[in-house]
């Protein structure tokens, strides 16, 4: 069982840093490995790096104590710092200084080692998680050696949180420009990518230069696409803040904008050079949004993770309650059930479809619904539909049935779904991008983390399952 966080003392003018003091045992499945205290010595694939970049891909044991070989960079003359710039204009200049100062340097603070997920694709990558972004930053600025400009993608919300990012990599002779970008999908559109280009070329960023993320999903798809696509492929270091970005959006390298025409039309496979989670940001989400982002994880354990499961069944609350020890653990199993999928199957051939679990309903509602409901929520009646739609065929029973209403009920998630013709929505299923050869595709479970595929199931097994889960 994980202990409860440990407090230690950081001046850094916010929230003290953070993180867990029980160690997991190290313990590896064929995609991933968790460790708190790795020690393995990695390198990225050159393939994936840009060509004039220098990495040596070299994850540290813990955390360093170390300056950055940059470290001694001197601000270009003239500029002011990320954090002098974001400061509210109310801020007074003596106070601006005062928090600049104050900012302590992650080698200068007592330091934990965040917990570590190695995600397994040909350019291997670590997903950082911690209480604070403190402990993080070395490992960050580790594997993306040789940048010297770090521009910060960021939601409006997270404003502060990506401050703080910036006077941290200030602290280590960084340069650091911020991007507050529009809200949610507002922010995946082309005028916002457009925006984020120009101020690439306006901060200068080079092929050695690093792109960070800090919101939810929309940031991380925003921020990667940007990365992916300025000059040719840039490093992104995805900070997700929102709990579907930690578990989801973030890992596995899938970027994209949207068009007029539709969502995540336009993207990139451009996988991060590092994932930093903080789970303190998790305190200011709002919680429709936590309970959205559970969906994910639940998803997780039906596919891959038995014991997800058990832990929601045993104590729905706790895994909705973000200063708790329950979430970190469900956050970390779902992180793992995804870097090992991803690891076998980068670019969704056959393994990854099964991350699709719910989601070829979901988008029907989705679509429906013009995109107004929550992503998890609509997963969350997805994997409902589906699950009858896997009884009715025949391969589980009611009791696997019952676990998936009564464990989406518990956290607040939907269950049922109203709507007057399913004529139409098994229309929109028959154009989801996942289908092959115009034939409808669903992921369903032949058990409990066995999932396998549904093709065009047959009118009789579709209508029960609507019937069991429409109002
Ligand atoms: N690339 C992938 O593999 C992948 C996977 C799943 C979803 N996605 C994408 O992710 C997006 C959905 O992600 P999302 O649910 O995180 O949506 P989001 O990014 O819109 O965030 C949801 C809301 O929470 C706010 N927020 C985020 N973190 C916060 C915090 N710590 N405190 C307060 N407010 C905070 C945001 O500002 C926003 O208003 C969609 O665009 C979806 O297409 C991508
Ligand atoms: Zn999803």
């Amino acid at each position: 069982m994980w202990t409860l966080p440990r407090a230690f003392a950081v001046p850094l003018g916010t929230k003290p840093a953070r993180c867990w003091t029980s160690p997991i045992p190290k313990r590896s499945i064929s995609g991933c490995t968790t460790s708190a205290t790795s020690s393995t010595k990695r390198s990225r694939a050159s393939a994936s790096a840009p060509a004039t970049t220098t990495r040596s891909g070299r994850f540290p044991p813990s955390c360093s104590t170390s300056k950055t070989q940059n470290s001694s960079r001197p601000q270009p003359a003239g500029r002011s710092t990320a954090a002098q710039r974001s400061l509210h204009n109310t801020t007074t200049t003596t106070a601006r200084e005062k928090e600049r100062d104050s900012v302590t340097t992650p080698n200068s603070a007592q330091q934990h080692t965040p917990r570590r997920i190695d995600v397994r694709t040909a350019s291997p990558y670590p997903v950082l998680i911690s209480r604070g972004i403190e402990t993080m930053i070395p490992p960050m600025l580790e594997v993306t050696e040789g940048a010297s400009t770090f521009l910060i993608i960021h939601q409006p919300a997270l404003a502060e949180r990506a401050a703080h990012v910036a006077r941290l990599l200030e602290a280590e002779g960084k340069v650091a420009e911020l991007l507050e970008i529009s809200d949610a999908e507002d922010g995946k559109t082309i005028a916002s990518a457009e925006r984020c280009w120009d101020r690439c070329a306006d901060a200068g960023l080079t092929r050695q230069d690093c792109i960070i993320s800090v919101g939810g999903g929309a940031a991380t798809d925003l921020a990667g696409f940007i990365a992916a696509t300025w000059m040719r492929g840039i490093r992104v270091a995805h900070v997700p803040t929102s709990l579907l970005g930690m578990v989801d959006a973030a890992v596995g390298g899938k970027t994209g904008i949207n068009t007029t025409r539709g969502k995540n039309l336009v993207g990139a496979f451009h996988e991060p050079a590092a994932v930093l989670i903080d789970l303190d940001t998790l305190k200011d989400l709002p919680r429709e949004e936590l309970i959205a982002g559970s969906a994910e994880i639940i998803k997780a354990g039906f596919i891959r993770d038995e014991r997800i499961i058990e832990i929601y069944e045993d104590d729905p609350t706790e895994a909705l309650n973000p200063a708790g020890d329950v979430l970190p653990e469900l956050i970390e199993r779902a992180i793992k059930v995804k870097a090992d999928v991803v690891a076998q199957d980068l670019k969704e051939s056959y393994i990854r479809e099964i991350l699709n679990y719910g989601h070829t309903f979901c988008h029907a509602v989705e679509q429906q619904e013009n995109y107004r409901w929550r992503h998890g929520q609509a997963v969350g009646v997805g994997m409902m539909f589906e699950a009858e739609l896997a009884k009715a065929a025949g391969l589980i029973d009611q009791e696997l049935v019952d676990r998936h209403r009564n464990i989406l009920r518990s956290v607040g998630l939907a269950t049922t779904y109203r709507h007057s013709d399913f004529d139409t929505l098994i229309e929109v299923m028959g154009r989801d991008k996942k289908n092959k050869q115009g034939k409808i595709r669903f992921v369903v479970l032949e058990g409990l983390a066995n999932p396998t595929r549904l093709e065009s199931p047959s009118r009789e097994h579709l209508d029960a399952a609507w019937e069991a889960i429409s109002e």
